[in-house]
C-alpha cells in the first residue's frame, strides 16, 4: 500500500465516498484499479442486485424458514407499498409507530403514571440477543439525546445478578418493565420477566397494577397474554423481522422512550436513506457493496479470519457487541441455501472495542502479530462532550493508527531511529526486529459529522447491507440461526438432571461429570 500511495496522490479521492454526513475512506486497502472491478464483477456474477431487489420486494429469501426479510419496510419513509403474501404491510407498520409515539410521549411527559400515581423514572428492558443488543447499543450511542430523569436499564443474562443488581436500586411504583421477545418463549427472558413480576407484585400487592408497569414487544400475542400482560399493552411486530434486524420495529420502543419518537423516526430516516443508496447507487459508488466486497477480499483471498470494529467515540462502545450478533449470527454458516458445503470461509469472527482504549491493550497484535486483521475505524468530526483538546487528541490517535497500520516501519527506518537514539551498533541489531512493523494492514475509516440519530441509522443500515452482500456472495441464508438450537435443546435436557435425586449417566463422561458435580453440590447446600 505504501507504494500505491506513493504512485498515486489521488488515491484518497478515488477510493473514498461521501454519503450524507459520512465519509468512508477505503483507500488504505490492498486494492488497485484492477482489484475493485474484479470484485464488482464477482458481485455481478452472484447477482447481488437481484437478491437485494428480492429482499426489498418482500420475496421469501429466508428460504429455510419460508419468510420474507423486511426490516427495510420498517423504515420505509416513502409512500411505496410493501407486500407480504399480497398484503401491503405499511399500514400496520404505521399503526404500531403511532402507538409507540402515543405511549412514549405519555411516559416521557409524566402523564403515564404508575400504581401510586407517580410518573415513571426507570425503564427496564428485559430481552436478549436482538431484543437487547440493538436498543442497548442505540440508547447508549444517543445518550446525549436522552431525557434526563428517565433512566434506562437492560437485563439480558439469566444469571441472577443481572436482574438482582438492576432491581436493587429501583422503586416498583416508578418502574416500567419492557419485556422484549420476538417469540416470547425465550427461556432466559421469561425467567427474568417472571422474577421482575414477582419483585413488582411483592411491592404493589395487586395484579391489577401490572397493567401500568409491564408492556410487551413481541410477535406472539398468545404467549404475551399467558404471561399476564394485556395485549392492549403489547407492541406488535411480525415474523418477517429477524431478531438481529429488529431495532427498527416495536423492539425499538426503549429507544423511543429514551430519545423521543421524533428522534426515533430520524434514526429510521437515516437507515432509509442508506437503503435507497444501496438500491440505487452505481456499484462503483455503492458503500455497502464495496465494504461487503472488501470483507470478502480479506476473508477469502487472504485467509483473514477475524475483523475488528474500532469506534473512537465512547458512546459507540456497544457497537462491536451489536455487530457481533448481526454479522456472526447472519453469516456464521457452513452450507449454501441449497444445503451444500460452502467451499470458502464464510463469516469472520467480528470483535473490537473503543479504539482509544484498545490502542493500549490489543492494538499490539494488530500492528505486529502474525495475523492479518482488517479493521474499521469510526470517528466523529464533532462530539457532544469533547472540549477542545479531547477531540483533537482523539482524532490524532485514530488517524495515526490507520497510518501506522498501512505504512508500518521498515527495517531501515527502525535502524535509523535506534541509531538516532544513540544505541550501540550491536544493540541496534538486537532490537531492530522488535521495532519493525510490517505494515500493509488494511483499514476502512468512517468519519461522520456528529453522532445524530440520522447518522447512526445510516451507519447501522450500512453494516446490515454489508452483511447481506456477503451472504449473497457465499450463497448462504443470512436470515436464520439454526446454530443456536442444539444448545437450547440440550439445556432443556440438562435442566432437570441438575436437581435430580441421583447422578446422570446420559451424556459423555465430561458432561456427566460436570452435571453430577453441580447436582451433588446443590443437593448438599439445600440440606
Ligand atoms: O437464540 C438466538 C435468538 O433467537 C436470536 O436470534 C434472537 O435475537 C434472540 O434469540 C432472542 O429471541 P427472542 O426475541 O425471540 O426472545
Amino acid at each position: 500500500m505504501r507504494d500505491l500511495f506513493a504512485e498515486d496522490p489521488s488515491r484518497f479521492d478515488r477510493f473514498s465516498i461521501e454519503f450524507n454526513d459520512l465519509l468512508v475512506d477505503f483507500s488504505k486497502h490492498r486494492i488497485t484499479d484492477e482489484t475493485l472491478p474484479l470484485l464488482l464483477e464477482l458481485a455481478r456474477h452472484r447477482e447481488v442486485d437481484a437478491w437485494a431487489r428480492r429482499m426489498f420486494d418482500g420475496t421469501a429469501i429466508n428460504n429455510t424458514e419460508g419468510r420474507a426479510v423486511l426490516h427495510t419496510a420498517l423504515r420505509n419513509r416513502s409512500d411505496r407499498p410493501v407486500y407480504v403474501d399480497g398484503k401491503d404491510v405499511m399500514p400496520e407498520i404505521r399503526t404500531v409507530l403511532e402507538r409507540m409515539r402515543r405511549f412514549s410521549d405519555a411516559v416521557r411527559a409524566g402523564s403515564w403514571t404508575g400504581y401510586t400515581g407517580k410518573p415513571i423514572r426507570d425503564i427496564v428492558n428485559i430481552g436478549i440477543g436482538g431484543s437487547d443488543l440493538g436498543p442497548a447499543m442505540v440508547t447508549e450511542a444517543l445518550r446525549p439525546y436522552r431525557q434526563p430523569g428517565l433512566n434506562l436499564h437492560f437485563v439480558a443474562n439469566v444469571e441472577g445478578s443481572d436482574i438482582a443488581d438492576t432491581l436493587a436500586g429501583l422503586d416498583a411504583d416508578t418502574t416500567l418493565f419492557v419485556v422484549a421477545s420476538k417469540t416470547f418463549t425465550t427461556w432466559e427472558t421469561l425467567t427474568n420477566a417472571h422474577t421482575a413480576r414477582d419483585w413488582f407484585l411483592a411491592a404493589a400487592g395487586d395484579e391489577k397494577a401490572i397493567a401500568k408497569h409491564f408492556v410487551a414487544l413481541s410477535t406472539n400475542r398468545d404467549a404475551v397474554e399467558a404471561f399476564g400482560i394485556d395485549v392492549e399493552h403489547m407492541f406488535e411486530f411480525w415474523d418477517w423481522v429477524g431478531g438481529r434486524y429488529s431495532l427498527w420495529s416495536a423492539i425499538g420502543l426503549p429507544i423511543a422512550l429514551a430519545i423521543g419518537m421524533d428522534r426515533f423516526e430520524e434514526l429510521l430516516t437515516g437507515a432509509f436513506e442508506m437503503d435507497v443508496h444501496f438500491q440505487e447507487s452505481d456499484p462503483e459508488r455503492n458503500l455497502p457493496l464495496i465494504l461487503g466486497l472488501l470483507g470478502i477480499w480479506y476473508n477469502d483471498f487472504f485467509a483473514a479470519d477475524t475483523y475488528a470494529v474500532l469506534p473512537y467515540e465512547q458512546h459507540l462502545a456497544l457497537l462491536p457487541d451489536y455487530l457481533q450478533q448481526l454479522d456472526m449470527e447472519s453469516n456464521g454458516k457452513r452450507v449454501t441455501r441449497g444445503g451444500l458445503s460452502v467451499e470458502v470461509p464464510t463469516g469472520p469472527v467480528l470483535w473490537g472495542g473503543v479504539g482509544g482504549k484498545g490502542q493500549h491493550a490489543f492494538f499490539q497484535l494488530l500492528h505486529q502479530g502474525t495475523r492479518l486483521v482488517p479493521t474499521d475505524f469510526l470517528a466523529p468530526l464533532e462530539t457532544f462532550d469533547s472540549p477542545g483538546e479531547h477531540q483533537t487528541i482523539m482524532m490524532a490517535n485514530g488517524l495515526a493508527q490507520t497510518e501506522a497500520l498501512m505504512r508500518g516501519r521498515t527495517g531501515d527506518e527502525a535502524r535509523a531511529e535506534l541509531e538516532a537514539a544513540g544505541l550501540a551498533a550491536d544493540e541496534v541489531e538486537r532490537l531492530m526486529p522488535h521495532k519493525l512493523f510490517p505494515g500493509n494492514r488494511p483499514s476502512t475509516t468512517i468519519l461522520y459529522r456528529k453522532l445524530t440519530p440520522r447518522v447512526l441509522g445510516s451507519l447501522i443500515a450500512l453494516y446490515e447491507h454489508r452483511v447481506f452482500v456477503q451472504g449473497v456472495i457465499w450463497d448462504i441464508n443470512s436470515f436464520d440461526q439454526m446454530g443456536v438450537e442444539l444448545g437450547k435443546q440440550l439445556a432443556q435436557k440438562v435442566y432437570p438432571e441438575l436437581t435430580a435425586d441421583s447422578d446422570t449417566r446420559a451424556h459423555d463422561a465430561s458432561t456427566n461429570g460436570l452435571i453430577n458435580r453441580y447436582r451433588r453440590f446443590s443437593a448438599a447446600s439445600r440440606k
